[in-house]
């Protein structure tokens, strides 16, 4: 297939070397304005183009797919790695292929993940609110204390490419020990002495430090809930840069308001961007807007994957990273 004559649908500004790259070999819809795009706009642009570049945060129905199904479009080239806001039945069912883009989000993530440890346990987030309201009084020996990172206890859930990058940080970083729940036997992690455990809450009985990097999905939905956070201690933090759907956000704000564990870092969210009310009234939390990707390199690495997987595409081969 002449790449210049498919038609590239985007539903979202990306950084502008990979809206370039993009530009280069297909004709392009850009989202200039950068709004978020409305159910109609995006089944027009389905129904419009030979292949769709959504992203994380579009919700990617049965009714979207089906008119893209019903035009020309053959691939959706997820520019993302996690793929729950696209219903991969309805791809299925409507013969449409789908990318994501894994791999170059790795180390961004797992650098994010230690910025919410480090910021919970140094109250990072606490100080720089006191500061910035103007009630800092100055310095004494029992303002703020937080506790120690170094030597802790860190427990993984999903030990993939991202558990293992932020678990490598840890222990060689940290001089944490290390100890995940994953569904199928990991290797490569002998190095860091990582210990695999039967349960998430045996993982978190086990745990200063909890965080989760399962991709959400049925299986995975609501994998830490109430029973394994019973299993936290007082001073045990909580850490989420997966997808909100992957803990039970009202147990955890149970445990965090009954002072049951020490915090919750938190990128993510159940139905973002709206947070749940409850969350943002918890003091004992760090909150971010979904910023494990944020860095200029990374985000312009996830639109070259979508390049190149839509240069597969139209060369007839196999997708480089296809999501099944
Ligand atoms: C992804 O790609 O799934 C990430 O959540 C975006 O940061």
């Amino acid at each position: 297939m002449n790449e210049k004559k498919l038609k590239i649908f985007v539903t979202r500004r990306w950084p502008a070397a990979a809206e370039e790259a993009l530009c280069d070999h297909f004709d392009v819809t850009l989202n200039t304005n950068d709004a978020p795009l409305t159910k109609e706009e995006l089944i027009e642009g389905f129904a419009r183009h030979d292949i769709a570049a959504p992203t994380v945060s579009d919700n990617i129905d049965t009714d979207i797919i089906a008119a893209g199904a019903k035009g020309s479009c053959r691939l959706i080239a997820n520019y993302g790695v996690g793929v729950n806001h696209i219903d991969l039945l309805a791809a299925r069912t409507h013969s449409m292929l789908v990318s994501n883009t894994p791999g170059v989000l790795t180390d961004a993530t797992a650098d994010l993940t230690l910025t919410l440890m480090l910021m919970l346990c140094r109250r990072a987030g606490e100080g720089e609110r006191e500061l910035r309201a103007g009630k800092w009084s100055g310095w004494r020996p029992t303002h703020l204390v937080g506790r120690a990172m170094t030597g802790k206890r860190l427990g993984i859930i999903g030990m993939g490419r991202i558990g293992k990058a932020v678990a490598r940080r840890a222990y060689f970083g940290f001089g944490m020990q290390i100890c995940f729940y994953n569904r199928s036997p990991v290797g490569d992690v002998d190095d860091m002495k990582a210990e695999q455990m039967g349960s998430v809450a045996e993982v978190c009985a086990n745990s200063d430090f909890v965080s989760l990097h399962c991709a959400a999905s049925p299986d995975t939905f609501q994998i830490l809930g109430a029973e394994a956070l019973a299993a936290l201690h007082e001073s045990a933090y909580v850490i989420n840069t997966a997808r909100g759907d992957v803990v039970d956000e009202a147990a955890l704000v149970a445990v965090l308001n009954a002072g049951t564990i020490g915090g919750a870092g938190l990128d993510v969210y159940k139905g973002e961007p709206e947070i749940n009310p409850a969350i943002l009234a918890a003091s004992n939390t760090v909150l971010l807007p979904h910023l494990g990707s944020a860095t200029v390199e990374t985000r312009t690495a996830m639109g070259l994957k979508v390049v190149e997987n839509a240069r597969a595409f139209a060369a007839g081969q196999d997708l480089i990273d296809p999501v099944t």
